[in-house]
């Protein structure tokens, strides 16, 4: 249902604005880091080849972070662009959300990285950890804010170097990953009448704890004191993959109230160009309008479908108005959808 039912115990503040206010998109930006890895480069030093990876994959080179470079300046450089994209100064955000996995520290969150280096000195920053589908966790959780008052503009970024967690012994693993930002801002705007509203129209996210071992790291600062590795049951991912994300994307097409005709673009997260075929199947969807950085990207995790967004919005395909559907899955299981009006 949207607007979203309210308890009849919430704060009359909050159930009128999440009526009029809408999350709309002021601008976009990404950041990759200059060095790239090409399958052939990777095959040096690992058992593997470009064949294999591209042909199970579409995967055919990754950035990945200078040794000097921490998940923070990724997320910055990307904030900074879409800034510039939106003509705004950070003295208009008071809210910056970083989904990442990889981030600099274990605390202060990433996201308070970015928001000193911005300068701004108000509103509320930190990190949300969904693996994969943090970025569409960091929409729902700023649309949420936007809509109950809590914001009125927001930075979202997904952030990763995954490159830092990846055992490049491991031919399954190591050949799917890659380091970049990407960032768009949503400004919270009285929602407009009539039949076309901007902005979000709705998010769905979901867990499922019980699939912790398809896909970890095997460390961290409780567990080993060490930053771990990341394991994966590829076939694993693969087998729920496709099914959770068409489900998310489904609740959030009949959330909205559209049907996949309605939809403008596919950006979905980027990990298996067969998963991204198998979804636009599924909703009987022209691979011509999905947007795919796979081959060029590889998976950076949370920032995926931002760097994918912001790719599309520069070369001219996504335009002001076009309806957006981004889906994600990753480590937990997560997974969700999000749709929004640009
Ligand atoms: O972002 C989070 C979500 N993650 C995903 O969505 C990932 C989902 N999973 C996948 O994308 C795929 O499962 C992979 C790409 C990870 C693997 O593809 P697959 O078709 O499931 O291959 P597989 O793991 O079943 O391996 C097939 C063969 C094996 O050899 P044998 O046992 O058949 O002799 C592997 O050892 O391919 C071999 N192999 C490789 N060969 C060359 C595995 N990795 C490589 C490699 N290069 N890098």
């Amino acid at each position: 249902m949207y607007p979203p039912r309210l308890s009849p115990h919430a704060p009359l503040s909050y159930r009128s604005r999440a009526i009029d206010v809408a999350s709309v998109v002021a601008g976009s930006g990404s950041y990759l880091p200059e060095k790239v890895l090409s399958n052939d480069d990777l095959a040096k030093f690992v058992d593997t080849n470009d064949a294999w990876v591209r042909k199970r994959t579409g995967i055919a080179r990754r950035h990945i972070a200078a040794d000097d470079q921490v998940t923070s300046d990724l997320a910055i450089a990307a904030a900074r662009r879409a800034l510039e994209s939106a003509g705004m100064t950070a003295a208009e955000l008071d809210l910056v959300i970083c989904a990442t996995a990889t981030p600099d520290e274990t605390f202060p969150a990433t996201a308070t990285r970015v928001q000193a280096a911005l300068g701004m000195e108000r509103g509320a920053a930190f990190d949300v950890q969904a693996v994969c589908s943090g970025f569409v966790y960091a929409l729902s959780v700023a649309d949420a804010m936007l809509k109950s008052g809590q914001a009125r503009c927001a930075l979202v970024i997904g952030a990763e170097i995954f490159s830092r967690i990846l055992d490049w012994e491991d031919r399954g693993t190591c050949v799917l990953f890659g380091d970049g930002a990407g960032a768009i801002i949503l400004r919270g705007e009285a929602a407009a009448e009539g039949d076309a509203p901007r902005g979000i129209l709705a998010s769905h996210i979901f867990s499922d704890g019980r699939h912790h071992d398809a896909l970890y790291v095997d460390g961290g600062p409780a567990s080993t004191q060490t930053a771990g590795h990341l394991r994966m049951d590829g076939r694993e991912v693969f087998r729920h993959a496709v099914v959770r994300m068409a489900e998310a994307m489904e609740a959030a097409l009949e959330t909205a109230g559209l049907t996949a005709e309605n939809v403008d673009w596919m950006v979905p997260h980027q990990a298996n160009l067969r998963i991204i075929e198998a979804l636009a199947k599924r909703l009987d969807f022209p691979m011509e309008r999905v947007v795919v950085t796979l081959q060029d990207h590889a998976n950076t995790s949370a920032a995926s479908i931002p760097l994918a967004l912001d790719s599309a919005v520069r070369d001219g395909r996504i335009k002001q108005n076009d309806v957006v559907l981004m889906q994600a899955m990753g480590g937990g299981f997560t997974w969700g959808a999000a749709l929004l009006r640009w």
